[in-house]
């Protein structure tokens, strides 16, 4: 293949444009009877030679076209070496604590993720009654019952990093940072639900009783 035949300029110049218009029919028909070269020639980007992942290839001994991954290959952004970060456990037990300080862009951040993820199933005040629920999947336990609401950061860190019963696993569309802000959120919810006058700061409880606290 020439860069002849791929330049439109060079093709305006080439001598069959002259032949076409100077010799009429007989420069036609060699004109036509060379142009399924020209097309056999012609080869697009995106139709290259190349292996698909897939596909079968004689090159390698194996037999495919994809190559195994190298032993030991991390996947781009993966944390290592922490261990309360990534697995929800120190030590081996379910962490009681949070890897990072929580703040409120953490739970902002939870509350999003929390309606993204969560919320069909647990509703957004996380009683159990989403609307996946309500179509039929298995209810799961509310998060303001008693065992729940004792139950370590961990432990709803393992059950979002690993599923549990009917509810599979998020560990590969939450990242960490964001599956410790929902279960920061959790914990708001929780609180939410079950606190009293005296969690509220005295200066904000004129709102709710009418009356200063002490
Ligand atoms: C597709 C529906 C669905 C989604 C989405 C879902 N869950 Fe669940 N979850 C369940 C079901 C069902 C159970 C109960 C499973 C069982 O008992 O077999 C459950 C159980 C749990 C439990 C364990 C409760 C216990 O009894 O110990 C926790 C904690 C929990 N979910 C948190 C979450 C969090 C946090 C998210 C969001 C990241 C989430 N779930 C997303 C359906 C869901």
């Amino acid at each position: 293949m020439s860069a002849f035949f791929r330049n439109p300029r060079a093709a305006r110049r080439s001598p069959w444009a002259v032949g076409l218009g100077g010799k009429g029919l007989g420069g036609l028909a060699t004109a036509l009877a060379l142009l399924p070269l020209s097309a056999g020639c012609r080869q697009d980007m995106h139709d290259q030679p190349k292996l698909q992942p897939y596909e079968a290839s004689a090159f390698f001994e194996d037999g495919r076209a994809v190559r195994p991954r190298v032993p030991g290959t991390v996947r781009r952004g993966a944390v290592i070496g922490d261990d309360h970060l990534t697995t929800g456990r120190v030590d081996g037990e379910l962490a009681t604590t949070f890897p990072f300080e929580v703040t409120a862009g953490v739970l902002a951040r939870g509350q999003e993720q929390f309606g993204v993820y969560c919320s069909p199933c647990h509703d957004h005040a996380g009683t159990g009654q989403g609307m996946i629920v309500q179509r039929g999947l298995k209810q799961p336990s509310s998060f303001h019952v008693e065992r729940l609401r004792e139950a370590a950061p961990g432990y709803f860190f393992d059950v979002i990093t690993n599923g549990f019963g009917a509810m599979y696993d998020y560990s590969d569309r939450i990242a960490p940072e964001d599956r410790w802000a929902i279960v920061a959120y959790v914990r708001a919810l929780q609180l939410s639900q079950n606190a009293t006058l005296e969690d509220v700061p005295a200066a904000q409880r004129v709102a709710l009783t009418g009356e200063a606290g002490q």
